[in-house]
């Protein structure tokens, strides 16, 4: 796919942007708290719906104004995709695909896609579990709107369940909750499941590619079912067994929305044994593996969004990434533009103080 236009209004530092980008490797670079980021974060925000640095969506509105926009204009396999997004002070926010009003943020995923790399990605292997079932939701949310359906429905549940217990200890009906929730958690755990599974070898044929290492990187899916074939049976037996425990901590203490990615180099646990190296590369191979996963589940390659990380690797792997980036449209932000990127053809935008021109 390719994003040949992204227009931005009131949006952080931009008061109005009109942006074409070509097929292949953009550069934007410039000094730093110029811009290049909020370029970054819009394309981001009009592929998941979020920001990928901030929940406070009303930030993105740039200072003194009540409201922004975000338009982009993408070129698929089946033709072009639209879209626009508004955010106004003290509204519902509005989206517009292909011209036509949405009322599910669920109906936007995947008329824009893409893989993010950005310093909040640099600690996922180091990060807690949150992290990588982060990791695992968006990529699975980007393909999959019935996950993306899924996963907020366990959520609210999830929600209500917490109430429940935080206000009465939950009573009699937590009963009720505690099917609902297994219920719902079905789906995801099975997605996640499958997910896993094709990930692993993908990362790491990857991680090999990457590093000259001998020892394999191992990723698997640490599910509170431990695998159960009636994972519905398996998280009701769970609920009832922490019961107590939840009632007295006052949420819920296991599920889906505890579960996490495991990660290992050879038998060593990266998290908590990796060097800072090893889990940066391992990183990379996660996120090079999502690109190669979201290609098969799409059927072409999403854009790769890099900001500013591409300064935080050596320029042996630089170039390994880079190399393999030929039929991917790349959006790559540095302050000082790497050494690798001096031998790729790349068009280059500067970015100063809210106005991009290119080079
Ligand atoms: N809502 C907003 N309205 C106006 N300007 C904003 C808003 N939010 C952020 N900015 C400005 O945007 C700039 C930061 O932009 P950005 O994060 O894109 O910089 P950058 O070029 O990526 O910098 P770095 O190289 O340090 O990563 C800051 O100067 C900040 O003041
Ligand atoms: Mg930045």
């Amino acid at each position: 796919m390719f994003l040949n236009r992204l227009q931005l209004w009131n949006f952080r530092s931009y008061e109005n942007l009109e942006l074409n980008f070509p097929l292949g490797i953009s550069l934007l670079t410039g000094e730093n708290g110029q811009g290049k980021t909020n370029i970054v974060e819009a394309i981001y925000l009009l592929c998941t719906g979020k920001s990928h640095r901030t929940n406070r969506e009303q930030d993105m509105i740039a200072f003194g104004r009540s409201w922004t926009r975000v338009r982009g204009e993408n070129r698929q396999k089946d033709g072009r995709h639209t879209v626009d997004m508004v955010l106004q002070k003290g509204q519902k926010r509005r989206i517009l695909v292909n011209g036509l009003a949405i009322s599910r943020i669920g109906e936007m995923m995947g008329h824009i896609s893409s893989v993010i790399f950005s310093p909040e990605d640099l600690n996922l292997v180091k990060d807690g579990p949150a992290a990588r079932r982060r990791f695992m939701d968006i990529e699975l949310s980007q393909v999959s709107k019935q996950y993306f359906h899924a996963l907020n429905e366990y959520n609210q549940t999830l929600l209500q369940r917490n109430m429940l217990l935080k206000e009465n200890g939950g009573g009699a009906a937590l009963d009720v909750w505690d099917e609902l929730l297994a219920k719902r958690a079905e789906p995801i755990i099975r997605a996640r499941r499958r997910f896993c599974a094709r990930l692993a070898p993908e990362a790491a044929q990857a991680h090999a590619y990457l590093s000259s290492g001998k020892e394999t990187l191992r990723c698997e899916y640490k599910d509170c079912t431990q695998g159960a074939d009636d994972v519905e049976g398996a998280l009701l037996s769970l609920l009832e067994k922490n019961r107590e425990n939840d009632q007295r901590r006052m949420f819920t203490t296991v599920g889906p929305h505890k579960d996490d990615l495991s990660i290992h180099l050879g038998d060593t646990d990266l998290r908590y044994f990796g060097s800072q190296g090893q889990q940066r590369t391992a990183t990379l191979a996660l996120k090079k593996a999502e690109l190669e996963m979201m290609k098969q589940d799409l059927g072409e390659y999403p854009l790769l969004l890099l900001d500013d990380v591409l300064s935080e690797l050596d320029v042996t792997r630089q170039k390994l990434l880079l190399e393999q980036l030929k039929d991917v449209q790349t959006i790559i932000t540095a302050a000082q533009p790497a050494e690798a990127l001096r031998h790729l053809d790349a068009t280059v935008f500067r970015v100063k103080k809210g106005k991009v021109l290119e080079k």
